[in-house]
């Protein structure tokens, strides 16, 4: 299957890249294929004419995203417009990734695929807005929300494994609670769905869930570093941006057709780690 990845640089595009080997791949980081310009998405897409696309990129600055709506837009909303229209072009299925962040936090229950979305960032809006996109556009296409990704990039591990180096004492938000999800586990319910028809809407994470706390607890558990954590509330760290309380998702729709992959989080964290 010939393969196209936008974000190639990104975490989940490099991961996607790693396991796609077997594939014709054709990488296309930024400096490659910016997404937001519309007659080179389309020139490119005729080129390659691709089978599918893995479509990594997107404004994930969720803080930064507060104060540049329109940069967030055009990346996430225009970008995935761009993609899915050179898709229908060329004959191309698509992967569009997407995020717990369109929902708002205040279920207190796993979240399914068919679950009403509440986005509450500019960030959550753009990629609610760029799968709607996607779905008005191509019939062929899955939505795959995850949440807390960490890979080959700066993410939540590492930022804790260089803090525990620099400070005796962390502070980290115990009511925000999640599924930290490794690239390596979301890549292969990519792979998995795209050998598959079932186009549609698909909530990709670990299996579990915990705080951020929780979270710092295992990654120093699993490391053996000594560090004090001290569980927070989120009022106490403000950011711009407003987390959802509480976002796991059911991998309800990938349990009902093409089967589940994905493992428990501490298990893809202990992989990842080693
Ligand atoms: N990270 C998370 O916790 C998380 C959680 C839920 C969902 N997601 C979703 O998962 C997907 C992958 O996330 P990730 O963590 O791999 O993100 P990432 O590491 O930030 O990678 C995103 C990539 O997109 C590229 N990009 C940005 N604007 C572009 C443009 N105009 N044209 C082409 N490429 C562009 C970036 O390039 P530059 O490096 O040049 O900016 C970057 O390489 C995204 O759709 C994200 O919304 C992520």
């Amino acid at each position: 299957m010939r393969i196209l990845i936008t974000g190639a640089n990104g975490q989940l595009g490099r991961e996607v890249a790693r396991q796609g080997i077997q594939h014709d791949l054709v990488l296309a980081g930024r400096d490659k294929l910016d997404i937001t310009n519309t007659s080179q998405v389309s020139s490119f897409m005729r080129e390659v004419k691709p089978d599918a696309v893995i479509h990594c990129a997107a404004y994930t600055n969720v803080d930064g995203a507060e104060s540049d709506e329109d940069g967030a837009f055009r990346v996430n909303v225009v970008g995935a417009q761009n993609v899915a229209a050179g898709c229908l072009e060329t004959g191309g299925r698509m992967v569009y990734v997407s995020t717990d962040y369109v929902f708002d936090g205040e279920k207190r229950d796993v979240y399914r695929e068919f679950d009403a979305v509440n986005p509450q960032t500019v960030y959550g809006r753009t990629k609610w807005q760029g799968e709607e996109m996607v779905r008005r556009i191509l019939g062929r296409h899955y939505i795959v929300r995850t949440a807390w990704l960490y890979g080959e990039g700066n993410n939540f591990v590492r930022t804790m494994l260089r803090l525990a180096r620099q400070q005796d004492t962390l502070r980290i938000v115990h009511d925000q609670i999640g599924t930290p999800t490794s690239t390596v586990e979301l890549a292969k319910a990519i792979f998995q769905l795209l050998e598959s028809d079932s186009y549609g809407t698909y909530h990709a994470t670990c299996q579990g869930q915990c705080s951020w706390y929780d979270f710092a607890c295992e990654i120093f558990r699993q490391t053996g570093k000594q560090v004090k954590i001290v569980p927070v509330a989120t009022g106490e760290f403000p950011r711009p941006a407003k987390r959802p309380a509480y976002s796991v998702l059911d991998n309800y729709m990938l349990r009902m057709t093409v089967g589940d992959p994905m493992r428990e989080w501490q298990t893809a964290l202990k992989e990842y780690i080693k």
